[in-house]
């Protein structure tokens, strides 16, 4: 494939009826409503900012302790900490429409009548493109069963979400990867009304503390994220894509570079957020973006439509191949050589 000049690209994008104009977007509860990150990432040039969860009543979230570290990644139990909606109406979602930015807003509950009245809430708000369900919250009318993982439950609080919402406001039905079958949730959320996926939220985890002898987060268990979690967010977006070729996907899960991102787009994603990136490098999905801008020219795709899910039909042959000679790579540690034997 022959390389095209970097502006040319066209970065457009859809995730159902909301048009993009780059599919860079902020992930949730990573950079709240997008304040922070403004001096670095200005949100009227990402895709969408994705606001952090919001629930009806604000919320605290869980005693400290909340993140702790991992090999190539963190772990965090912020225990959905938002202002409520009432606020979220009144100062965040206002503060993103002045900036002329996309707001793809995350709503969460603990039962389906939660999620449908924050849909309501929302129908004619400001800068609102689309919603996005957190179905990795436990519902308090079924023992703290995640929804996420239960096809009826996640379908259940989809549908009431759907049905409080202009056909023009694209449901989002977000995704965990704490599932044996993810692409029988997906269906499930289709059937009951999603017009896309974002895929993936957090997987579950746990760290103890070799000197305190206790686990390492005041909530025990958090959700992993950052690098660690890329090759099970891109076979997710892979294998959905596979099964739903017509549902928009949005993905994420430790992207932080722009060949980061564009694994998700080859994999199926039409849009990916960025989120535990942005703790170390708040540029970081301005710099996402334009670094998947020179990755598709480099590679020949003149529009990001055309990359989207190309792996799964390039053939031998369609290599990209770097001008660059690359440096030879030191024989990896774990694999035993001739000499070893
Ligand atoms: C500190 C933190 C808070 C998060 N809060 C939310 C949230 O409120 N709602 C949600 O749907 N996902 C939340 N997530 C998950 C992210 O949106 C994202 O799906 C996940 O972290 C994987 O992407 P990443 O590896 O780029 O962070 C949170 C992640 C982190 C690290």
């Amino acid at each position: 494939m022959t390389a095209v000049p970097p502006e040319s690209v066209d970065l457009r994008t859809a995730l159902g009826a909301a048009a993009l104009p780059n599919p860079v977007l902020t992930a949730s509860g990573c950079a709240a409503a997008g304040r922070e990150l403004e001096p670095f990432s200005p949100v009227a040039s990402l895709g969408a900012v994705v606001t952090k969860s919001v629930t009806l009543a604000p919320r605290a979230g869980r005693p400290t302790p909340r993140m702790a570290e991992t090999p190539s990644g963190m772990l965090n139990s912020i225990g959905l900490q938002n202002p409520g909606i009432d606020a979220f109406l009144a100062y965040d979602l206002p503060w993103l429409a002045d900036k002329g930015a996309r707001a793809v807003v995350s709503v969460a509950g603990g039962g389906v009548g939660d999620y449908a009245e924050l849909a309501r809430r929302l129908r004619h708000a400001p800068a609102l493109v689309a919603v996005e369900v957190n179905i990795s919250c436990p519902n308090v009318e079924d023992r703290g069963q995640v929804f996420a993982c239960d096809p009826e439950a996640a379908a259940r609080v989809v549908e009431a979400v759907r049905a409080e919402l202009p056909a023009g406001i694209p449901v989002l039905a977000k995704l965990s990867p704490d599932v044996t079958d993810i692409v029988g949730i997906a269906r499930s959320c289709v059937r009951a009304g999603a017009d896309g996926l974002t895929l993936v939220n957090t997987l579950l985890g746990m760290v103890i503390d070799p000197d305190t002898l206790r686990p390492a987060l005041a909530g025990v268990t958090g959700g992993l994220s950052g690098p660690a979690i890329r090759p099970v967010a891109v076979r997710c977006v892979w294998q959905v894509h596979a099964a739903l070729p017509e549902v928009p996907l949005l993905g994420a899960g430790g992207i932080s570079s722009g060949l980061d991102a564009l694994q998700f787009v080859l994999a199926g994603a039409s849009a990916v957020s960025v989120g535990t990136a942005v703790f170390g490098d708040p540029s970081a999905p301005a710099r996402v973006l334009a670094e998947l801008r020179t990755a598709l020219a480099e590679r020949g795709f003149a529009r990001l439509s055309d990359a989207v899910g190309y792996a799964h039909r390039a053939k031998v042959g369609d290599e990209h191949r770097p001008d660059r000679t690359p440096a030879p790579s030191p024989r990896p540690a774990w694999r035993l050589g001739e000499d070893d034997l």
